[in-house]
């Protein structure tokens, strides 16, 4: 699998960021060890078919330029929508300040957290109405 990137390789930056049990943490930084009979997830396995709300999101705003932190960027993000889908977006900004982009791509990113908080939101007020109805 080549979506984790490694960057740094000092838990700097952020690129390497995979999901172990559902948190995201710095791969380069965790030793074989610690993952024994753990979940990692990886950005292949973010979602079926490429289309988490983050994803999508990363599409329409057109968020990469070179590309290269940005699997470590989403899987940052996505640890933070697992659990709390309406962040504000200073809760947005603290969460993301590990994760660095040498492309400068930040506002972008912002940008398109919070439009996958947005769209998980919706669909989960859609259906919690569907099923009270
Ligand atoms: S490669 Fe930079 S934090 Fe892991
Ligand atoms: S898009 Fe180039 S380092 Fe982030």
């Amino acid at each position: 699998m080549t979506g984790t990137k490694f960057g740094c390789g000092a838990g700097l930056c952020g690129a390497c960021t995979v999901h172990l049990n559902g948190e995201a943490i710095r791969s380069c930084q965790t030793v074989v060890s610690d993952a024994v009979g753990k979940t990692i997830t990886t950005i292949e396995g973010l979602s079926a078919k490429g289309d988490h709300p983050l994803q999508k999101a990363w599409i329409a705003e057109q968020v990469p330029q070179c590309g290269y932190c940005q699997s470590g960027q989403i899987m940052q993000a996505a640890a933070l929508l697992s659990e709390n889908s309406n962040p504000t977006r200073d809760e947005v900004i603290a969460h993301m300040d590990g994760n660095l982009c040498r492309c400068m791509t930040y506002s972008r990113i912002q940008k398109a957290i919070m439009r996958a908080a947005s769209e998980m939101h919706t669909a989960s007020n859609t259906s919690t109405e569907r099923r009270a109805t």
